[in-house]
């Protein structure tokens, strides 16, 4: 992916004035005559949103302006400047003004320039920035970056993203920063423990694995991200209806802003010892698919009665989890498009997190809201934990009811969480169901950016 922004010199930059219903008068009157009349025969108001080219004497283009939310407005959209890639004619830009916020302002730019190219080299169109000053380029497009190969993964339809080849755009990455990659494949999952992975993937041609890498001085502080890699959920025997099933290909989501996250703590340095582990399968339906009330030994020992084959991400997450604790990591981090429950509970674009450190809940809050990567702390609510009962096993994967679904998930995988310092669970979408600014419509980057800031924070 070429960059957004436009690091040579560029005095020709075509200016770009922000402005809103309040500040367009006098704004306005700044503007040459004859580009305040134009404005006028075409009606802008400064709508947030509202997109204008100025002609110059000779038909180029000398200015743009563009609507912002007004400072008095309920609530200001701070990725508002990421409509700007899809507005604007191919050219290079700069801000001459100063937007809300022109760090998230120009992170937008770079976000909102996004374009799934891999069935359709075309679409990509050539409209750059040049950087507000002050502002880290390679900090914006180390996330930009991020954000395209979380987007790009989810983006890929099942039939070139099966657990083959997520694994090998993981090892790609880890190979680019030089970490140690290992994968276990197939029937070696149930030679080396872990049967709750086999058992999902085990109905898919495509034979299921785990993917596994290690990063950085190993004296460092030990952080551990696993990832939900299910390359496609048919929901099993269990089986989606269609309209569930449709989107079922975003189902790696949770790998794929691991794998986001994992770039950007490698790229910037962090002082950590990084591992990632990514649980790859296709949750198929075949004569040798696991069954409604089948009953497995997980890896942690725990046993484990199917409700729904359906509920199959808390189950590959389970052995993921359980194996990281092995290495008593200090701060362990799992995401994953885990229930549709956390989407009727806040939607798509507000992914529920859940931990018990009270400090990192703070830090996660507040990084999330600095970065525009919106996440809401549920609890790991105790009283729930009784509905994971199963009559005949240690646990049941799918409480019989249909409530609190994203809490129980979560209250599931805390069963597996033993010897961390420290565990964050995050349920995310990671898929914007219609484009919104800086968030074109498909896969999506979630929470890879707040916790990313929360790790160089931390670690820098
Ligand atoms: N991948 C789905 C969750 C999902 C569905 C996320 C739709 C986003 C949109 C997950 O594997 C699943 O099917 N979960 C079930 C759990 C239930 C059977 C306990 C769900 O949410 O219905
Ligand atoms: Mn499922
Ligand atoms: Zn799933």
């Amino acid at each position: 992916m070429h960059s957004a922004f436009e690091t040579e010199p560029a005095p020709f930059a075509i200016p770009i004035t922000f402005v809103t219903k309040t500040t367009w008068r006098a704004v306005g009157a700044t503007l040459p005559p004859q580009a305040r009349q134009f404005a006028q025969a075409n009606g802008f108001a400064a709508k947030p949103g509202e997109c204008l080219t100025l002609p110059a004497a000779d038909g180029a283009i000398a200015h743009v302006i563009f609507g912002l939310e007004d400072e008095t407005a309920k609530w200001r959209d701070l990725f508002r400047p990421g409509q700007l890639p899809g507005l604007l004619p191919p050219g290079v830009y700069r801000f001459a003004n100063a937007p809300h916020d022109a760090r998230l302002a120009a992170l937008a730019f770079a976000l909102g320039s996004y374009r799934f190219g891999r069935y359709r080299k075309n679409d990509a169109r050539n409209v750059r920035l040049v950087p507000p000053e002050g502002v880290d380029v390679a900090e914006l497009s180390r996330m930009a970056e991020a954000a395209a190969l979380a987007r790009d993964l989810i983006n890929t339809p099942a039939n070139d993203m099966g657990p083959e080849e997520l694994a090998a755009a993981a090892q790609q990455l880890a190979n680019r920063y030089g970490a140690n990659f290992h994968c276990i494949v197939g029937d070696d999952l149930t030679r080396q423990n872990f049967p709750l992975i086999h058992a999902v993937g085990m109905a898919s041609p495509r034979a299921p694995r785990l993917i596994d890498f290690t990063w950085g001085d190993p004296a460092h502080p030990k952080v551990t991200l696993v990832g939900k890699g299910v390359c496609f959920d048919t929901g099993g025997l269990d089986l989606k209806p269609s309209a569930g099933m449709l989107i079922m290909k975003k189902d790696m989501g949770g790998a794929a802003n691991v794998l986001a996250l994992a770039s950007m703590v490698m790229d910037a340095k962090l002082k950590v010892r990084l591992r990632v582990l990514i649980p790859a399968v296709e949750n198929a339906v075949a004569g040798n698919a696991f069954r409604p009330l089948d009953i497995f030994t997980s890896r942690k020992g725990i046993t484990v009665e199917i409700g729904n084959t359906d509920a199959e991400g808390r189950l590959v997450l389970a052995d993921a989890l359980a194996f990281a604790c092995e290495e008593k990591p200090d701060l362990l981090i799992d995401m994953g498009t885990l229930t549709g429950a956390a989407r009727v509970a806040l939607g798509p674009d507000l992914p529920p997190f859940y931990t018990n450190d009270e400090a990192l809940a703070l830090d996660v809050a507040g990084h999330a809201k600095a970065e525009n990567d919106p996440l809401w702390r549920l609890p790991l609510w105790p009283p729930y934990d009784s509905w994971l009962d199963s009559k005949v096993a240690n646990i049941n994967n799918a409480p019989s009811g249909t409530f609190a679904g994203s809490i129980t998930c979560a209250l599931f995988l805390q069963r597996f969480v033993e010897a961390a310092k420290s565990w964050l669970h995050v349920d995310i979408y990671g898929w914007t169901p219609s484009a919104k600014p800086a968030r074109p419509e498909g896969g999506e980057c979630q929470a890879a950016r707040a916790i990313y800031k929360l790790l160089s924070e931390r670690y820098g």
